[in-house]
């Protein structure tokens, strides 16, 4: 199959990185961009019923799942909710692919991992949720995994983009109305862009697009940029970079003090070691992550100064 002929089913499309996809995925053919409205994975009954008629006609050669239940602190209370979304509703998506010989591709989180220690989480490293969210997102790794040969799985980190809500765009809001912040300082990770995720799916969806269902690249990959940095450190970086292209905020980098997880509670558990090994990405597919930075200078760019990239 010619790349430039696929024929895109985009689910999510209103989220940070569904937004992103709909439109850099165009490089690649036809995208059929779906939002909540249009496709709701709270029923996966009816999910299969509307993608299923979908598919009659526009007949899929790779589905993307960019919607997620991603209220990570909701999704305790909200158990069934999050597992009809991430879990049970992968599994239709699943069978949808499979049935239509289409490749799925599906994002994942490093809160499928406890966070303990310090070393960078492998692909092959053991799970173990600490939230119902990284359960239910497990649940739906291990569904997909199951059921369509032809799955990339791509577990990523602190997503940011210029659209759609954020940690980056959660500091500047808080920054603009005080003179202090206190932020947690012992989760460590990396701030990864929807453009690189995006820029990703598009290279690896280029490179698999004639892969047979045995292809031994088929299969979970971390993806996030390079470098490490805690929430902390990432807010001074936001908060300064946005005064330095002119924003009028109230907090000065100085004035955000680090805090520990446990001065912070909420109600679910963070990992505190959410740093993604991405060897086996890079190497399989030759590609380079940049570090996180240029990621989260590029949405400061454009937020405040105004420039697209
Ligand atoms: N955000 C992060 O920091 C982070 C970190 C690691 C991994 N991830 C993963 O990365 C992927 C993309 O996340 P994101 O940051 O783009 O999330 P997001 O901005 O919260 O977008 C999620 C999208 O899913 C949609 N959605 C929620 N419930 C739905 C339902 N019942 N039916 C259909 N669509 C529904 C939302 O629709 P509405 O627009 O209508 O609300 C939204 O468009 C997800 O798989 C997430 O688990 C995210």
């Amino acid at each position: 199959m010619n790349s430039s002929a696929q024929r895109l089913l985009l689910l999510g499309a209103n989220g940070q990185l569904g937004h992103q996809l709909a439109v850099q995925l165009q490089q690649l053919g036809q995208v059929k961009a779906l939002t909540r409205a249009e496709a709701d994975l709270a029923n996966p009954a009816a999910l299969r019923e509307t993608l299923g008629n979908i598919a009659k006609t526009f007949h899929p050669t790779v589905i993307v799942n960019a919607a997620a239940y991603t209220a990570v602190d909701k999704a305790q209370t909200e158990t069934e909710l999050a597992h009809a979304v991430n879990a049970s509703s992968p599994v239709v998506l699943a069978e949808l692919a499979k049935a239509h010989n289409a490749t799925l591709v599906h994002y994942s989180t490093d809160y499928v991992f406890d966070g303990a220690g310090t070393k960078p989480w492998q692909e092959s490293d053991t799970t173990h949720p600490l939230s119902v969210y990284g359960q239910s997102k497990r649940d739906g790794e291990l569904a997909i995994a199951a059921l369509c040969p032809k799955h990339l799985i791509l577990r990523t980190s602190w997503v940011v983009g210029a659209y759609g809500g954020n940690f980056l765009k959660t500091m500047l809001r808080l920054a603009a109305e005080r003179d202090a912040l206190r932020v947690v300082a012992d989760q460590i990770g990396a701030p990864t862009s929807t453009e690189l995720l995006a820029e990703v799916t598009v290279k690896l969806l280029q490179a698999m697009s004639t892969a047979a269902d045995n292809d031994a690249r088929w299969g979970v990959y971390h993806l996030a940029a390079a470098g490490e940095v805690s929430w902390h450190g990432y807010a001074q970086h936001v908060i300064a970079g946005a005064l330095q292209r002119g924003a009028n905020l109230k907090a000065k980098p100085e004035a955000i003090s680090p805090i520990t997880t446990a001065e912070y509670p909420v109600p679910a558990p963070r990992p505190l070691n959410s740093r993604l090994n991405t060897h086996k990405l890079q190497t399989t597919f030759a590609l380079t992550l940049p570090a996180w930075q240029v990621g989260v200078d590029a949405i400061l760019d454009h937020i405040i100064s105004g420039k697209s990239s």
